[in-house]
């Protein structure tokens, strides 16, 4: 009987978790910076707490939002230091995320507060119409809940949705009881759509609320350039202490989720776009992409062989290059344009000088390599990511310090031509991973003295077998037939 009052104290302290401390909105404003396969949202709470010590505030995102969010971050306005959020799994009841934020230090009742939320949402966006012809222009729609969610009352909430090029081709606008609406429900200026404000909306983060009031916006926008995703990143980081080097090699499964292409592809058409600087947004004839300063020997192969219209330009070796704000530019133009909703698979990777990405701690015995996690496409989402990190051979002592939790990482030995004994090798797995994700793995390992000379040791027993293999075989009568 106890027992069974306990777990109902467990479930009832869990649920209460939630509201730990009571805050009132007195504005939320958010900002919605439309893309292609990654939109950009900021949203501003001006919290007021209503108990001495509050120090946990509670931020909800609806559950079509917070499947869709790849990247989350609050700060306080004005500060560069990230808080720490703590995500809860979906409550069924609720229908909505929550996400405790922990505040710098507890608040004194009426004391304020600005929270600054950034979130990337990615695959919000598709094209429309679905198909386009090669000479046809690009538009998208964004689907999107209207109201900001909120455990807390909030005294006005205004969500600005903003389009890069000034022609927002249509939004919806919903119906709005006039208990939350005082005059506008929605206005379109330039290139923004601004819904609210709203006014007086109680706690919101609960089934009731978004089963009665919440509601559904569309805004169908021009959007000039081509809407890339990744879907698969292989990277391959190769340290080498025998040759110094640190090579990078990628392997890519790139899809155009652009409008489909309307009939044929036509070569002369494009020829002609191209000649006169007029290429559709749908169309991709090529990548950009900053490399770490001071790599060299770039190469780029797919599935047809190495393809030779790479143009690269190399930014000088500097130490720490990952932290360095210069950088290489390789641009990879493939072999065909890439239409919407065309696919291409390619590979391309490039050496560096291992002193660039390296360091040697005294005081530990222990090498220091940083990695960075991806290269990254512009605009683009990489939905499965595979990293794998291959160290000197006999390296021990590791530990890997990913920028990010990764949804899983594991250890294994790679096995290449000269090794005796392998290499050991980290992989990591990640999902969704959007511009903000461009952090540095950092791995730390000891290669004993011993372990140098295996290499050595490898190259001469190999060529000591060669030898004695030539030598032996000076002896014995291969031809088939006596002369
Ligand atoms: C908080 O603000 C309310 C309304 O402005 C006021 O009535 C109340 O006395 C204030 N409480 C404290 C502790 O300052
Ligand atoms: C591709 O180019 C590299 C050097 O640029 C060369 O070593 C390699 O053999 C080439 N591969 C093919 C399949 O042509
Ligand atoms: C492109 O790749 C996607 C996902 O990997 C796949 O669903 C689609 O069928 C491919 N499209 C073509 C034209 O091969
Ligand atoms: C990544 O996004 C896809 C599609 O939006 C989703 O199904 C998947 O659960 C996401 N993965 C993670 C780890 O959030």
């Amino acid at each position: 009987m106890a027992a069974r009052w306990l777990v109902l104290l467990c479930l009832l302290s869990q649920s209460l978790v939630f509201a730990a401390h009571s805050f009132e909105n007195t504005a939320i404003v958010r900002t919605v910076e439309l893309g292609g396969s990654l939109v950009h949202v900021t949203t501003t709470y001006a919290v007021k707490s209503l108990e001495a010590g509050s120090q946990k505030y509670v931020i909800a995102l609806g559950e079509k939002e917070g499947k869709s969010t790849s990247y989350l971050e609050a700060k306080l306005k004005g500060q560069n230091d990230a808080l720490v959020v703590e995500g809860h799994a979906l409550d069924p009841k609720d229908g909505a995320y929550h996400y405790t934020v922990g505040l710098p230090k507890p608040l004194a009742v009426n004391a304020t507060v600005n929270l600054v939320l950034d979130t990337v949402q990615t695959h919000v966006t598709y094209p429309w119409p679905e198909q386009a012809s090669q000479k046809e222009e690009q538009s998208l729609k964004y689907e999107s809940d209207l109201f900001v969610l909120s455990p807390y009352k909030t005294a006005t909430q205004r969500i600005k949705i903003r389009a890069p090029s000034p022609r927002i081709i249509s939004h919806t606008t919903p119906e709005i009881p006039d208990n939350f609406a005082t005059d506008s429900i929605a206005t379109k200026s330039g290139a923004t759509v601004t819904y609210g404000p709203f006014t007086n909306i109680p706690a919101s983060a609960n089934a009731d609320f978004i089963g009665q009031h919440q509601k559904h916006v569309v805004v169908h926008y021009l959007y000039e350039y081509p809407v890339v995703e990744v879907t698969t990143l292989e990277r391959t980081a190769e340290i080498s202490h025998w040759g110094a080097n640190l090579n990078i090699e990628n392997s890519l499964n790139l899809h155009n989720a652009g409008p489909k292409l309307k009939g044929q592809f036509s070569r002369l058409d494009h020829q002609s776009q191209m000649f006169y600087n007029r290429l559709a947004p749908h169309v991709l004839p090529a990548l950009t992409l900053h490399l770490p300063p001071g790599v060299h020997s770039t190469y780029f192969y797919d599935l047809n062989g190495n393809v030779s219209t790479s143009r690269f330009r190399p930014a000088p070796s500097v130490p720490k290059a990952s932290q360095s704000n210069q950088y290489s530019l390789l641009e990879l133009r493939p072999r065909y344009p890439l239409m919407g909703g065309w696919n291409y698979s390619f590979t391309f990777g490039w050496d560096s000088p291992l002193a660039d990405s390296a360091a040697y701690d005294k005081n530990t015995g222990k090498y220091i390599v940083g990695v960075p996690v991806q290269t990254h496409v512009a605009g683009s989402i990489v939905d499965e990511a595979k990293i794998k990190i291959i160290f000197p051979e006999g390296a021990t002592d590791i530990e890997i310090f990913p920028p990010f939790a990764p949804l899983s990482q594991e250890l294994s030995t790679h096995i290449t031509y000269l090794d005796t004994t392998g290499r050991p090798a980290v992989t990591f797995k990640y999902e969704n991973l959007t511009d903000k994700h461009v952090g540095t793995i950092y791995v730390t390992y000891k290669v004993p003295l011993l372990a140098h000379l295996q290499k050595p040791k490898a190259v001469a027993i190999a060529l000591l077998s060669l030898f004695t293999f030539a030598f032996a075989s000076r002896r014995v009568d291969y031809r088939l037939t006596k002369s």
